[in-house]
């Protein structure tokens, strides 16, 4: 039987000491705001938008929300983001992915200031993460350090596997698995022989995206299983990437979905809006 790690009560552990930290900045009139900025109707966009202006709600981060319609130019997007990034009282600035496919995603995330980009997707913030010099990091890996941190697990020497190496949660959590001194393998779509690999790893980090996609097979005895996938079952209800009720029964830790990483991204971009607040002063 595994360890649950409780993302929920981890997330409220760290928000009550942000909320603090909040308190203390806007007695000294600093108000950490971030700004949202939603194009088109998506409807899992919408939902991930509002739980990210309640959290800024919830410990006294100012947010505002700029909602385009679905016809939106790239340039009219820039020209937002170009008086978001000059504005004074803006700490930080994210632009809800996936945008229409008329807007160029690239151009846009380059365009957001690197210190105001609280996601990380800049590719000067990358280059500093890369480096070993972040400030703002990507925000589901910091999740996941900073959820590993607190059940006192230590990543220094362990052999750790990164299933997807997608540019959001892949690439970056190997960088900061690194970081820690962690011994990392990146596995993806080519990889051969992928179950000898995650079979030997002592943490598992899957990123995939498939139900049902890592088993009981792939996961050795006492690995501790941290679990991105945010995917439906066949009766449409909120799985991860691991067959649950199996792999718990190997690892010594596992994230359930929901309730595992999910709420730590929202956490880890607070604690970045915070952030980028005190470096503006
Ligand atoms: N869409 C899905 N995940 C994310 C995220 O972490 N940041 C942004 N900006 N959009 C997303």
């Amino acid at each position: 039987m595994a360890l649950i790690i409780d993302g929920k009560k981890i997330r409220d552990h760290n928000l009550a000491i942000m909320k603090k930290e909040v308190e203390e900045l806007n007695s000294k009139n600093i108000y950490p705001c971030l700004c949202v900025i939603i194009v088109g109707n998506d409807p899992a966009s919408r939902v991930y938008v509002n739980n990210k202006k309640k959290a800024c709600e919830n410990i006294g981060i100012l947010s505002r929300e700029y909602a385009l319609p679905t016809d939106t130019e790239t340039s009219e997007l820039l020209a937002l983001i170009d008086k978001l990034n000059n504005d004074e009282e803006v700490s930080g600035i994210l632009c809800q992915l996936p945008l229409p496919v008329q807007i160029e995603e690239k151009t846009v995330l380059e365009r957001i200031s690197p210190e105001k980009d609280v996601d990380c997707f800049h590719p000067y913030n990358v280059g500093k993460l890369v480096q070993g010099d972040a400030v703002l990091k990507p925000c589901t890996p910091n999740g996941i350090i900073t959820m590993l941190d607190y059940m006192g697990y230590n990543i220094e020497g362990k052999n750790c596997v990164v299933i997807g190496r997608s540019n959001i949660v892949g690439k970056p959590m190997a960088q900061l698995l690194m970081e820690r001194n962690g011994t990392v393998t990146v596995c993806h779509k080519k990889t051969i022989d992928l179950k000898n690999i995650t079979s030997r790893a002592d943490l598992i980090v899957s990123s995939v995206g498939k139900p049902k996609f890592l088993t009981a097979d792939m996961v050795g005895e006492g690995a501790v299983v941290i679990d991105v996938g945010m995917n439906r079952d066949e009766n449409g209800n909120l799985c991860g990437d691991a067959v649950y009720d199996e792999v718990e029964k190997k690892a010594s830790m596992i994230t359930p979905v929901p309730g595992g990483v999910g709420p730590m991204t929202i956490t880890m971009l607070m604690k970045n809006t915070i952030l980028a607040e005190k470096i503006k002063n």
